[in-house]
Formats: C-alpha cells, sequence, structure tokens
C-alpha cells in the first residue's frame, strides 16, 4: 500500500518555502508554492531559483510534475489539504517576530474549508498557534487542525538537512493532525516528536539560542586563551570530544550572523521580557557576540597604531561560507566601525549578493583575496571561504602596505603565515 500523496500549498517562496515545497515534492506529494513577489514566482517559473542553496535547484527541476509556483491565491489553495506556511518573521521596532506576513496569510485561507491543517514552519513566538487557532475558528474554519512544525535546516545545507534531520518537531492540539503532519514526512529519515504547540514553538527557540550560547561561550574561552597563553582549538577539540557537551558549534571566530541566530536569540529574549523576566543567561551570549565584532577592529587598531587613513581588506562578506546570504553578516558591523574610525575598506566575496552588500562595496569590491588586499595596510579574513586556502600568502604579503592579518575564522596556520611575512592574528590562539 503507497502512502497517501497530499496536495499541499506552500506560502513563502523564500528559503524555507523553496526548500520545504521542493522537499515535500520530492517525497511525492503535489505542492504548490505561492508568494506574492511577481519577480520571484516569474523567476520560478522559468526555471531559476531566487537564492543560492546547494541541491535546491535540480530538486525543484526534477519535481517539476508536482511542484509549481503561482501569484494567485485561488491556484495555490485548489484542492489543498494542507496549508504551510513558510513567510519571514523578522524583527519588529519592538524586537519582538514581525507576523504580518504569517497574519496576511491566515486572513487569505478563508473560505477555504476543504483545507484538513494549517501548518506553520515560520520561526514565531510562544502563544502564536494559539492565536491563530482562534483566527481559523473566527474564519470558519474550527475542523481544521493546526500545527507548528518548525525547520532545522541550517543554510548551505537546507535540502539534505530536510530530508535527514535529527527529528522532525510536530506541535498539534490533536491527534489527527498530529499524524497527517507526520504522515507527510514519510520517506524522511529522522524521527517525530510530537508535543503540544506551544512546546514545539519553544523547541525552535530554544535550539537556536542553545547553539547561539555554545558559540559565544567559545569566543569568551577564546578571549581568556589569548589572556592566558592556551590555544582554543587545542581547548575546544578536547572539550567537544565530551560526548555530553559535543564538538559541534565550538568553532570560535568573529560572531554569529545570519537570518536567524541574531533574530530568534532576540526574539527569545523579548518573548521573556513581555513575561516579565529577563532571560539573563542569553542576554549575556547577545553581548558577547556584539563585542566579538568589536575586538577585531580593536585588534586592529593596536596593531596599526591609528585606522584614519588605514587601508584594510574584508576577506569574506557572508554570514558564512556557502551562501549568498549578507542578513547580519558581522562584515557589515566591522565595515561601518572602520568607517567610523576613517580607514578605508576594500573587499573580496566570492558570492555575495551584490544588491544585499553595503553600499560601500560597490565601489570597493574586488574579483579576487590577491586584489583586495593589495597595497593595504591590513587584512581581516571574515568568511573562511575556501579559496582562501588556495591563496598564495608569502606572496600577498610582498605587494601589502603593511602586511597585518586578522584571522577572525582560524582557518589560516598561524606558523605558516609568520613565515610568509605576515604579523598574523587569530582566535584565541597563541
Ligand atoms: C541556523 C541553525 O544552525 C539551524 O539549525 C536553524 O534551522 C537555522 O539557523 C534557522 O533558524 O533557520 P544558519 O543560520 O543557516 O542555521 O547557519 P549556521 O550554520 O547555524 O551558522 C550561524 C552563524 O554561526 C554563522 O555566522 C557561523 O559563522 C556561526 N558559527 C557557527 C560560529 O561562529 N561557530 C560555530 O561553531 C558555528
Amino acid at each position: 500500500v503507497g502512502k497517501p500523496n497530499r496536495q499541499v500549498a506552500v506560502f513563502g517562496a523564500g528559503y524555507i518555502g523553496l526548500v520545504t515545497g521542493a522537499c515535500l515534492a520530492e517525497l511525492g506529494h503535489r505542492v504548490v508554492v505561492r508568494d506574492i513577489s511577481a519577480d520571484k514566482i516569474s523567476l520560478l517559473k522559468a526555471g531559476d531559483v531566487p537564492i543560492y542553496e546547494p541541491g535546491l535547484g535540480d530538486m525543484i527541476a526534477r519535481n517539476k510534475e508536482r511542484l509549481t509556483f503561482t501569484l494567485d491565491l485561488r491556484e495555490a489553495l485548489d484542492g489543498a489539504e494542507v496549508a504551510y506556511v513558510c513567510v519571514d518573521t523578522p524583527p519588529s521596532a519592538s524586537g519582538d517576530a514581525d507576523l504580518s506576513k504569517v497574519w496576511s496569510v491566515v486572513r487569505s485561507l478563508e473560505g477555504a474549508s476543504h483545507l484538513k491543517a494549517v501548518a506553520v514552519k515560520s520561526t514565531v513566538p510562544v502563544g502564536t498557534g494559539t492565536r491563530v487557532r482562534a483566527a481559523l475558528d473566527a474564519a470558519g474554519l474550527a475542523h481544521v487542525g493546526y500545527a507548528a512544525n518548525p525547520e532545522f535546516t541550517a543554510e548551505g545545507t537546507a535540502v539534505n538537512d530536510f530530508m535527514h534531520p535529527d527529528r522532525i518537531v510536530v506541535g498539534a492540539s490533536d491527534e489527527a493532525t498530529a499524524r497527517l503532519i507526520a504522515e507527510l514526512h514519510e520517506g524522511v529519515d529522522g524521527p517525530v516528536v510530537v508535543m503540544d504547540v506551544r512546546s514545539a514553538e519553544m523547541v525552535k527557540l530554544a535550539s537556536n539560542a542553545l547553539l547561539a550560547t555554545k558559540i559565544s561561550f567559545i569566543n569568551e574561552i577564546a578571549t581568556l586563551c589569548e589572556k592566558t597563553g592556551a590555544d582554543v582549538e587545542d581547548v575546544a577539540g578536547a572539550v567537544g570530544l565530551d560526548h555530553r557537551l559535543g564538538r559541534h558549534f565550538l568553532r570560535p571566530g568573529i560572531g554569529w550572523g545570519g537570518s536567524c541566530f541574531p533574530k530568534d536569540s532576540e526574539a527569545l529574549r523579548q518573548l521573556a521580557n513581555n513575561t516579565g523576566y529577563h532571560l539573563q543567561l542569553l542576554s549575556a551570549v547577545i553581548e558577547v557576540n556584539n563585542l566579538q565584532k568589536r575586538r577585531a577592529v580593536q585588534k586592529l587598531k593596536d596593531a596599526l597604531g591609528d585606522l584614519a587613513g588605514a587601508r584594510v581588506a574584508l576577506l569574506g562578506l557572508t554570514f558564512k561560507p556557502g551562501t549568498d546570504d549578507m542578513r547580519e553578516a558581522p562584515s557589515a558591523v566591522l565595515a561601518a566601525r572602520l568607517l567610523a574610525e576613517g580607514a578605508e575598506v576594500r573587499c573580496w566575496d566570492p558570492m555575495a549578493r551584490p544588491a544585499e552588500t553595503e553600499p560601500w562595496t560597490s565601489t570597493s569590491r574586488h574579483a579576487s583575496p590577491e586584489a583586495a588586499v593589495e597595497g593595504a595596510d591590513a587584512a581581516i579574513v571574515v568568511t573562511e571561504w575556501p579559496q582562501l586556502r588556495e591563496v598564495d600568502w608569502a606572496q600577498t604579503a610582498a605587494v601589502m602596505r603593511r602586511p597585518v592579518m586578522f584571522d577572525g575564522r582560524n582557518m589560516l596556520d598561524p606558523a605558516e603565515m609568520r613565515a610568509a611575512g605576515w604579523t598574523y592574528m587569530s582566535v584565541g590562539r597563541p
């Protein structure tokens, strides 16, 4: 007996919506992805993918029989049994998540009485499900089930993370809805964990906050390693061998960025504040992350004396390698601080989307790391792009005004860099 294939409407053609839509189609379901951006939909209809995500384009292409894109609400809802809400929930002025796009999707479901369930993948504050439930009830959709089904996919590995997750979290208020969402994931290689809606919403926020905590923690230990002469790479490696602690997310660096950790940690902090409880640990985690970026600039200042008039090359702009995403990238903070100190900023990145990079990159972006550092007083490794391992650093040191480097990702070898003529600094290593 084959599993029942479902008709699914996915709302939002961003990272989450496209990965969800493509993977559900890959699992055999019929999927219509709806977005309100005419540009995105026309690109997708033409067979292009508006974002860079490994494997996503191929998956969309090989499922085109079952996966379509539309601007038209009625086309998306026609025959749909499940509506997946995958819109973005950016921070609002108060630091709470802005749910306006979620509400506009929920409002658009009015009259879709053939729906069996509404599932929310967007990251939302705890309690959102209760409010959506009430809105569905008021819209005459009381019979439609509700599920919180948060995503745990990371950019760059999202397709694989969806198909081989550590867990699929389903928060539902009734068993039939939980079963339906679990069944949609049949074929996915990971355990389904069912709980109530609020708990599922909390799992998402708690997971990202704990990951961010691990990074900020090792970044603080790295700072202390610098002050005491220890080597954080040896420390993190050995700490991580304790299976209770785990080796992941203990890479020290220039601080975490991206579309998730900064937004979600702030949203969790504000969620707590709204209840009158101040999350002290998380506040410190955020503060350590802010400091980490400023400390990078301070290190250059210490090495160069004065940053006014200094020419500084940022190597890597995206928040991590393997993506073109500039959201909350540490490079933007570094550039702003350097410019404020009177430095001249130049940069290189193999993939950052020009439209999303800061205005300063338009005049100062170079085609190679070598070109970006030529004649500069200092270089900062901001993103650990593998291309940087291929650079002939001895040759590049020779074309710099002053060969000073802050390796914000500990990707290069200190002894080799010093032998190549660099004044080399990194994070938490002697
Ligand atoms: C993150 C989570 O890893 C996903 O599980 C989650 O689903 C996703 O957010 C989300 O909420 O949608 P992502 O933002 O794509 O995924 O990127 P990560 O690979 O987690 O990296 C986040 C930041 O932490 C990057 O700036 C990275 O450079 C930094 N990082 C990561 C470190 O500085 N050290 C580490 O050890 C790991």
